[in-house]
C-alpha cells in the first residue's frame, strides 16, 4: 500500500509545487502532503477544535471528537468569555508581545488571538471578569471631545514609537471568489478518497475557534452598547456563528433579548398599585420597529467600529444591517426573533448527533453557493436555513434513518427542557448522550450523491417535507417548497423559494446525480499543465466534468442554464443527464471506487 501513496505524494507534490508556489522546505507543505500520503485513520469524523470533547454516549457508544455538552451550557460559557475579553486595535509598531505584556499587568491572559494585514487586531482573554474592569479604569480618551456615555471593549494599544507606521503589513489584497476555490480545489484534488474530501472541506471553511469568539465578543460590545439604554438586556449571536454549520466570513446574526420577562409582574394585580408609565405602540411589530430604529442610531452615532448602517424594518423580520469593521464582520440585528434562536439550537443538535452531517450540509451548502442557488439577498433564492433543511429531512426519511424527527427528540426531552415561545411548544432534548445511535452505514460521499438523487426526483409539486415527523406530507397550498416551519408549525419556512429557483435546484441535483455515474468521476488527473484535474467532490462543487467538457464541445449537450434561462426549465434534459435507479446508485459508486483505487494500485496515475 505504501508504494503507491509514496507516488502519489510525489505527483502532487510537484503539481502542488507548481500551483500553489509552496516551497520545498516548508513545514506547512510537508504536513500537508503528509496528510495527503496518510490513510486517514478515522475518516468519518471531522479534525476537533479547541472546544470539542471526546465523550462516550450513555450506551456506551463512543462519539470521537462530538461536544456533548448542553446548547445552553455551550452558549453561555461563549458568553462569560466574551465578557471576560477585549478588542484590541494595534497603532503603529504596538506588537502583539508588548500588548500582552501590558495587559498582563491588569491580570492573567488566558487566550489571545491576532487577526488582520493592514491593520491589526488582538482579541485578548483575561481569566478573570475584573481584569477587563482594571484595564479599563486606566484606559485613557484620546480626546475631550470624543468621550462616549460608555467605557467600550474595543480599545487601541499605543507604544511611544507609534507615529511610524512602516511595520505594518503590506496589504494583501481580498482574494476573488474564484482564487479561493482554485486554492480549495488544489487542497481537495490532493485527497486520496471523495470522502476525505469532504472532510477537509470542513475543516477549510469552518469558523476557526478564533472566529468563533471573535462572532461572541461582538454580541457582548454590542450589548455593552445597548444596555446602556436598555438594562438587563441581551445579544444572543444565532443561525451559523452557532449552529454548526458556519462558513468563515458568514454573516453574525444577532437577537437583541429586552428580557421583558423579567419585569411581568408574577404576584396577583391588586388595588391600590403604582404602575409605570408607559408610551404605547399600536402592535408588537411597531414596537420591534421603534426599537430597532432608535438602537441602530445609537450605533451609528456612538459606538466605535459599527458602520454602513442599513434598516430593513418592513421585513417580515425587522433588522439593522451594519458592517462591524474591527472585526470585518457583517451583522443582522434583529429583535423579538426568539424562536430563530431555537431554531439554530435544533441545527447544532443535528450537527452533532452523527458525524457525517457537518460534511454533509458543508458540501451542500457549499455546492449551492457555487451553483447560486442559495443568495443572502432577500428573493426567491433558496436560503441556507431551507437547504439545510432539506438535507436534514434527506437524513430523517433515508432507509435506516441517519438523524431523529423531531418529534422523537422532544421525546427524549425531560422536564427542564420544556420550552414555550410565543405560544409555540419548542421543547427539544438538550442531552445529546440519550440519542441512540443511528444503524445506517452508509458513509458520507455515499449520503451526498444519494441526497441529489433524492431531490432529483422528488414530488415537489404534491409533497411537502415535515420534519417534525421526518415523513412528507401533503402540500397545504400552491408554495413551489413546502417545508413546514418546525416551531410555528402553520408555517412554510421556504415561502419565499420561486419556482424557478426550485427548478433550478432539482436541475442542478441532477447534474451532480449524473457526474457521479461518469467514470472518471474518482479519477485524478495530471493535466499537461500540472494542475491536477477536477474529481470527485471538486467536479460537483464546480460543475466541471471532463465528458459533460467533450459532450459540450461537440454541441451534444444542451446545458442546463440555457434551457433555464430560455423559460424551458421544465424541458427534460434527461436523456443526455441519465439518472440512476436508487438502488444501482450506490453500486455505481462503488464500482467508481474500486476502479480509481485499482488505478492507484498500479500506480497508473497520469
Ligand atoms: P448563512 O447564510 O451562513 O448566514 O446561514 P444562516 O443559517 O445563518 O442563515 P441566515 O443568516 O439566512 O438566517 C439566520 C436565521 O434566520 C436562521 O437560522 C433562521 O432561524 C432564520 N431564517 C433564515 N432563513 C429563513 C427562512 O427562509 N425561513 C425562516 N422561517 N427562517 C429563516
Ligand atoms: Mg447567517
Amino acid at each position: 500500500m505504501a508504494a503507491p501513496m509514496m507516488r502519489k505524494g510525489a505527483a502532487l507534490r510537484s503539481c502542488l509545487e507548481r500551483s500553489c508556489g509552496l516551497s520545498r522546505r516548508s513545514p506547512v507543505f510537508y504536513k500537508f502532503i503528509r496528510r495527503c500520503t496518510t490513510q486517514a485513520s478515522n475518516s468519518d469524523t471531522v479534525e476537533s477544535s479547541e472546544s470539542e470533547i471526546s465523550s462516550h454516549a450513555d450506551n456506551g457508544v463512543p462519539r470521537p471528537g462530538v461536544d456533548l455538552r448542553r446548547f445552553s451550557d455551550i452558549q453561555e460559557e461563549r458568553r462569560q468569555e466574551a465578557l471576560r475579553s477585549v478588542l484590541v486595535r494595534h497603532v503603529g509598531k504596538a506588537t502583539e508581545d508588548e500588548l500582552t505584556k501590558f495587559c498582563s499587568h491588569f491580570g492573567e491572559v488566558q487566550n489571545c488571538f491576532t487577526y488582520g494585514n493592514q491593520e491589526l487586531y488582538t482579541l485578548l482573554e483575561y481569566k478573570s471578569r475584573g481584569s477587563v474592569h482594571s484595564l479599563l479604569n486606566t484606559s485613557h480618551f484620546r480626546s475631550i471631545l470624543e468621550i462616549l456615555p460608555y467605557r467600550s471593549r474595543l480599545l487601541c494599544f499605543r507604544t511611544s514609537n507609534w507615529m511610524d507606521n512602516a511595520s505594518r503589513r503590506p496589504g494583501m489584497g481580498e482574494m476573488t471568489a474564484d482564487q479561493k476555490f482554485s486554492i480549495l480545489a488544489t487542497k481537495l484534488c490532493a485527497a486520496q478518497s471523495m470522502e476525505e474530501q469532504m472532510q477537509i472541506l470542513v475543516r477549510e471553511t469552518q469558523l476557526t475557534e478564533g472566529e468563533t469568539r471573535l462572532r461572541f465578543l461582538v454580541c457582548s460590545l454590542v450589548e455593552d452598547a445597548i444596555t446602556g439604554y436598555f438594562p438587563g438586556c441581551i445579544v444572543h449571536p444565532f443561525g451559523s456563528s452557532v449552529n454548526g454549520f458556519g462558513n468563515k466570513g458568514c454573516d453574525l446574526d444577532m437577537y437583541l433579548n429586552l428580557n421583558v420577562e423579567q419585569h411581568r409582574t408574577k404576584k396577583k394585580k391588586s388595588f391600590p398599585r403604582m404602575e409605570y408609565e408607559v408610551r404605547t405602540v399600536p402592535t408588537e411589530r411597531a414596537a420591534t420597529q421603534n426599537l430597532l430604529s432608535t438602537v441602530g442610531q445609537s450605533l451609528a452615532e456612538f459606538v466605535p467600529s459599527c458602520r454602513q448602517l442599513q434598516y430593513i424594518l418592513h421585513a417580515r423580520c425587522p433588522l439593522v444591517k451594519f458592517m462591524h469593521e474591527a472585526s470585518g464582520i457583517q451583522c443582522d440585528l434583529t429583535s423579538n426573533n426568539s424562536i430563530a434562536l431555537k431554531s439554530s439550537e435544533l441545527l447544532n443538535l443535528y450537527s452533532r448527533i452523527d458525524p457525517r452531517v457537518r460534511p454533509l450540509v458543508y458540501a451542500v451548502r457549499h455546492w449551492a453557493r457555487m451553483h447560486h442557488i442559495t443568495s443572502s439577498m432577500p428573493g426567491g433564492w433558496i436560503t441556507n436555513f431551507s437547504l439545510t433543511a432539506l438535507v436534514i429531512f434527506f437524513l430523517q426519511y433515508t432507509d435506516k434513518p441517519v438523524l431523529p424527527a423531531i418529534d422523537a427528540l422532544k421525546g427524549l426531552a425531560d422536564k427542564t427542557d420544556t420550552c414555550v415561545l410565543e405560544g409555540n411548544d419548542c421543547t427539544l432534548m438538550s442531552d445529546l448522550t440519550k440519542v441512540p445511535p443511528s444503524e445506517n452505514t452508509d458513509s458520507t460521499d455515499e449520503l451526498l450523491l444519494e441526497f441529489f438523487e433524492f431531490y432529483s426526483n422528488f414530488n415537489f409539486k404534491n409533497c411537502g417535507l415535515n420534519l417534525r415527523t421526518g415523513e412528507m406530507q401533503e402540500k397545504k397550498n400552491f408554495d413551489a417548497l413546502y417545508i413546514q416551519n418546525p416551531f410555528e408549525q402553520q408555517l412554510n419556512l421556504s415561502k419565499n423559494v420561486s419556482m424557478h429557483q426550485l427548478e433550478k435546484f432539482v436541475q442542478l441535483a441532477r447534474e451532480a446525480a449524473w457526474m457521479a455515474e461518469q467514470p472518471d468521476f474518482l479519477q485524478p488527473e495530471v493535466g499537461s499543465k500540472g494542475g491536477v484535474t477536477p474529481w470527485g467532490l471538486v467536479s460537483i462543487l464546480s460543475g466541471h466534468n471532463r465528458r459533460k467538457k467533450r459532450l459540450m464541445d461537440q454541441k451534444e449537450f444542451t446545458p442546463i442554464f440555457d434551457s433555464i434561462k430560455s423559460g424551458n426549465s421544465k424541458r427534460n434534459v434527461g436523456p443526455r443527464i441519465h439518472l440512476t435507479e436508487p438502488a444501482k446508485f450506490k453500486s455505481v459508486l462503488k464500482s467508481a471506487k474500486s476502479r480509481a483505487d485499482k488505478r492507484t494500485k498500479n500506480g497508473n496515475r497520469r
